[in-house]
């Protein structure tokens, strides 16, 4: 167990949709106080108001500064940081030729990610407790990618390895774990973009509480992995 969610403060972002906001509903319903990140600021005030508690942070993930801003915020709650979800993603598509520019697309998928995580991780190891949860992608899409998915799948690969680094030199720190899942095709607009592209697999997707249970579930029991059917 590395971090309890009864009064814990949880980073999800990504909240404003699909997965992130099923992420916070599930969190809110165990007890704790989720702290809502995405740019659509009115969605997330809607879930917002929907729950006990949390916090709301209009932030584009694209701006180098906003991790430290997230970080910020959520600390700003109760002075604890008990758990971030790494859920924000961008998905671009198209062949490897026209790829001339993947800079919006990592600084979303990755950097920001990673300083999310490096922050986080400065806050939990003297703290002596927290989670991190990275969202990845199908774990078939990071071993074989399908055409036209290089480079968002790339990006996929990126964070993960980063989270696996990050797992394998925590182990051992009391308290802190580092935990990936991999969902399949879920049912979200991501999704409904993704089967607009002909390489798409097509194939059924599963719903968004899976994955959000999936997370609950790393949050609280630690340095895992888990796939999503
Ligand atoms: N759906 C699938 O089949 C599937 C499969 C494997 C992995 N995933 C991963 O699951 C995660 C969640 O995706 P989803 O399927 O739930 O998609 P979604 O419903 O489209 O949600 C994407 C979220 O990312 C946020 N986001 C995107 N760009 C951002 C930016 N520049 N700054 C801040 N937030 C940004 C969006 O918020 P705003 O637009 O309001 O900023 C939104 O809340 C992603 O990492 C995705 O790669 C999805």
């Amino acid at each position: 167990m590395t971090a309890e969610l009864a009064g814990a403060v949880v980073v999800v972002t990504g909240s404003s949709s699909g997965i992130g906001a099923a992420t916070a509903r599930a969190v809110s319903a165990a007890g704790a106080h989720p702290v809502l990140v995405a740019r659509r600021v009115e969605l997330l005030r809607e879930l917002a108001g929907a729950l006990p508690a949390a916090t709301v942070v209009a932030e584009d993930l694209r701006d180098p500064g906003a991790a430290g801003r997230v970080i910020d915020a959520a600390l700003a709650v109760s002075g604890r940081l008990d758990a971030l979800v790494n859920n924000a993603g961008m998905l671009v598509m198209g062949p490897v030729v026209e790829c001339r520019d993947v800079s919006e697309l990592f600084a979303v998928n990755v950097f920001t990610p990673v300083e999310l995580m490096r922050r986080a991780l400065e806050v939990m190891v003297p703290q002596g407790t927290g989670a991190i949860v990275t969202v990845s992608t199908g774990e078939l899409a990071l071993e074989r990618p399908h055409p036209e998915h290089g480079a968002y799948v790339a990006s996929k690969a990126a964070l993960t390895a980063f989270t696996d680094a990050a797992r394998e030199e925590l182990r051992g720190v009391g308290g802190v774990s580092v935990s990936t899942v991999y969902p399949g095709a879920t049912d979200t607009p991501m999704w409904a973009l993704a089967r607009g592209n002909p390489n798409t697999p097509d194939i059924p997707a599963g719903p968004v509480e899976r994955v959000a249970d999936a997370i609950v579930g790393l949050i609280t029991g630690g340095d895992a992995e888990f796939r999503c059917w």
